[in-house]
């Protein structure tokens, strides 16, 4: 079988990450159930996190779904401004998103095969994997997963094709990327059902008009059509409601026909380069598992303030300890940062919220770990952030804050 290989290619038993638990989160005051929460979300570099989920988790994945940086060589920033002149980049405000910089394609391939190989141990023997990457080193990938997986594991070479303006005058406008599924084994979860959708309204006029039409099948027209390995799904824009501002956040809609397709309720599905968290949260309201790791603050915030909207509660961990200053209340003014916090029996009040992006409360907080029991986050298009959270106080609340910028506050509260 042809191997891709390249100066350094190797695959070396890396050290596993020691994780920390930051938080447990449960989601919309539902109180704490007494289980511990079967999803996780991972703030690390995901070759230690994966490494040291392998004990618990090898075989034991049903998805992955793998949209790591594309080797563009470019750095990507987040958008944390409100109705910005899209025309307009010099005005629009900007926070760090993630790198996309690679010291040739030596690197950037050893980056990828480690952590594909790990991927793949982690895979169950009927999972599935897709790894979402575009021109600039699809090809690669796809030899490296033959070396990986076998050669007859490529599932579907899935073309996602979408519009949107171009600055490019020399080639064709590239408007498509390329997701390589990739299955470890026969007996590979595939809900065709689950994922069919209205045949095109001229095929239905066509076997409508002729009982000849076709080529000696006819289709069950109101059943649907199981799609094609090429997908037209819009990218997130501006105006689109789910649209966070992280940079290249993929669409719902992406992500639910991958985990409708090739998993079922209550399987686990990961993600280990969640990015704005599209996967988890797909994942949560379709009834699954998730496990979903990135290493910045920035990804795993926006995909918690976006947890933070289902019923699916997580422990929020990660390799190292959490750098948090700590602020004042109105009630303790110890630092020039103050945020005006009131506690009734029942709720928590936040009075300034301007530059609040989103919080949470541990209404008994024991000095460990925070237990977050209410959760409110500041949409990202319009609207204003919930400022009251409703709970019931205990004899110490802390209170954990995140502004817009991304800067992390705890407060500590005495009844
Ligand atoms: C293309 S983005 C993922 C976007 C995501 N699918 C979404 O819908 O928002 C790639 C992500 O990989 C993360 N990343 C890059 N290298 C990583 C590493 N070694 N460990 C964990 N995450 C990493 C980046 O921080 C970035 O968020």
């Amino acid at each position: 079988m042809p191997e891709l290989t390249w100066p350094g290619k190797r695959l070396t038993e890396s050290t596993p990450a020691s994780l920390i638990t930051e938080a447990v989160v449960f989601p919309r005051g539902q109180g704490y159930p007494s289980d511990q929460p079967r999803n996780r979300l991972l703030q690390g570099d995901n070759l230690a996190v994966m490494r040291s989920l392998l004990p618990e988790y090898e075989g034991r994945v049903d998805l992955i779904y793998a949209d790591p940086p594309f080797f563009t060589n470019r750095k990507f920033h987040a958008r944390i401004g409100r109705g910005e002149d899209s025309r307009k980049p010099e005005q629009w405000k900007l926070a760090e998103g993630y790198q996309d910089n690679w010291d040739g394609l030596d690197a950037y391939l050893q980056f990828l095969y480690e952590r594909l190989a790990l991927m793949t141990r982690l895979l169950a023997p009927n999972g599935t994997l897709y790894l979402h990457l575009d021109w600039h080193a699809d090809s690669y990938a796809r030899v490296i997963l033959d070396e990986l997986l076998g050669p007859d594991s490529l599932l579907n070479e899935i073309i996602w094709t979408y519009h949107g303006p171009s600055p490019i005058r020399t080639a064709f406008n590239r408007k498509h990327d390329t997701i390589l599924a990739c299955v470890k084994g026969p007996k590979y979860t595939f809900n065709a059902d689950a994922v069919r959708e209205p045949y095109n309204p001229s095929t239905v006029k066509t076997f409508a008009s002729s009982s000849k039409a076709g080529f000696g099948k006819i289709p069950n027209l109101a059943r649907g059509k199981v799609p094609e390995d090429w997908w037209y799904i819009p990218v997130v824009a501006r105006l689109h409601n789910e649209r966070t501002g992280y940079p290249t956040q993929k669409p719902e809609a992406l992500l639910e026909r991958i985990i409708l397709a090739s998993s079922n309720p209550g399987d686990m599905v990961a993600d280990f380069f969640c990015g704005s968290g599209t996967t988890p949260l797909v994942a949560a309201r379709t009834g699954r598992r998730f496990l979903a790791a990135d290493e910045t603050f920035r990804a795993i915030h926006t995909t918690r303030k976006r947890l933070a909207e289902t019923d699916a509660s997580f422990t929020l961990e990660r390799v190292s300890a959490p750098s948090m200053h700590f602020a004042s209340t109105t009630i303790r003014r110890a630092s020039e940062t103050t945020f005006d916090l009131r506690l009734s029996d029942e709720s928590i009040h936040l009075g300034n919220s301007a530059d609040v992006d989103y919080w949470e409360a541990d209404p008994d907080w024991h000095g460990k770990t925070f237990l977050s029991a209410d959760q409110a986050a500041r949409p990202a298009r319009r609207g204003e952030i919930r400022r009251e959270l409703n709970i019931k106080v205990g004899r110490r609340v802390c209170v954990r804050l995140v502004t817009v910028k991304g800067q992390r506050f705890q407060v500590e509260l005495n009844v």
